[in-house]
């Protein structure tokens, strides 16, 4: 049964159906998840740390820290701030670096072969992003890299190439000659098209991409008259960036044909669906994890029991099914 006709038989009173088990997976650029979700980078850490928390094997996939060329201590503290509806992070892309990282972190994960592992990949410069690619290439049990061209707490790099075009075509351009797996692009939200950008990220050879990143922005103590963060401003996450992340996923996945990972405030199985129908295939799980430690494992669990009281035989069906506003 597919959505138009559940929706008239549940507007005529229908009677119930019997339940289905419905399909959870989807495809992305060539990888089987077996759910759409996602743990988001850097607040995942390197997977294996959530063991002892969460199923990792129910997971679809979870994404790396950013990682480096060389091991990064991230910016002094505080770098963490509740705000009225979110976080605000200025953590500096703190991680163990790549070299340590496929040492100790990444072999662990393949005790949860069906968790797909993406890695989160971040540059000061093109030949720091291509020596972490070329690093990564090396080793096995990693399903694609995802490239951070958008954090928007560090002084260099990072968002400096997401919010420019010419940068973002020539780094997107060269990683992917360097990459042999599938390279998701991760864009900034801190442009003024992301449709523009989605275009150039797609045209350089972006397998997919995923949005968004957090939202650059500032709190500031009146007592001190002082910015909360030492780094001063920082990035902006959870709920309250929801609606704008979902305006920004659907503008996207509109203007490229490539697939489309959405995130941005994310808590409920109704806000993951409400990414699939702007077009997202897969969603990502970022703040909520630190209000619940469990949120993703619990996103999978209440997203298939989504689907089956709708009688959604398969959660790919909804990507894209946005229907259009009322005349
Ligand atoms: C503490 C923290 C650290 C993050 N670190 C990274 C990172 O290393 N690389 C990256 O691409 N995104 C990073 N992000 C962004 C998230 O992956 C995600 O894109 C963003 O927070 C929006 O999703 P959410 O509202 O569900 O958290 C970080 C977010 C937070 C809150």
């Amino acid at each position: 049964m597919n959505w138009t006709s559940w929706r008239m038989r549940k507007a005529s009173g229908g009677g119930k159906f019997p339940a289905v088990k419905p399909d959870m997976k989807v495809s992305l650029a060539g990888i089987e998840l077996a759910n759409p979700v996602i743990a988001a980078s850097g607040t995942f850490g390197y997977g294996i740390e959530f063991e002892e928390i969460v199923s990792l094997e129910r997971l679809g996939g979870f994404v790396t820290k950013g990682i480096s060329l060389e091991p990064m201590a991230g910016h002094p503290p505080p770098r963490l701030i509740h705000t009225a509806a979110g976080m605000l992070n200025a953590i500096g892309l703190q991680n163990v670096g790549v070299k340590d990282y496929l040492e100790k972190k990444l072999p662990p994960m393949k005790r949860y072969p069906q968790c797909k592992v993406i890695v989160n990949v971040f540059g000061y410069t093109v030949s720091e992003y291509l020596g972490v690619i070329g690093q990564l290439n090396q080793a096995e049990g990693i399903a694609a890299y995802e490239l951070n061209v958008s954090c928007p707490n560090v002084h260099a790099g990072g968002m400096a190439f997401g919010a420019d075009p010419s940068c973002l075509e020539d780094l997107v351009a060269q990683a992917k000659a360097a990459s042999r797996r599938p390279l998701i692009v991760k864009l900034s939200p801190n442009v003024t098209s992301i449709a523009e950008m989605a275009q150039v990220a797609a045209h350089a050879g972006a397998d997919a991409l995923s949005l968004v990143n957090t939202f650059l922005a500032m709190a500031i103590d009146v007592e001190e008259r002082k910015p909360k963060l030492t780094n001063v401003t920082g990035g902006l996450s959870g709920p309250a960036i929801k609606p704008i992340a979902l305006r920004m996923v659907y503008e996207a996945a509109r203007a490229v044909s490539i697939p489309v990972l959405g995130m941005g405030g994310i808590v409920t199985a109704q806000d993951a669906v409400e990414f699939l129908l702007a077009g997202a295939t897969a969603v990502q799980v970022g703040t909520a994890s630190y209000a619940d430690p469990r949120a993703t494992e619990r996103l999978v669990r209440e997203l298939e029991q989504w689907c089956k009281s709708r009688q959604v035989e398969r959660v790919a069906s909804l990507t894209g099914a946005l229907e259009a506003p009322r005349a």
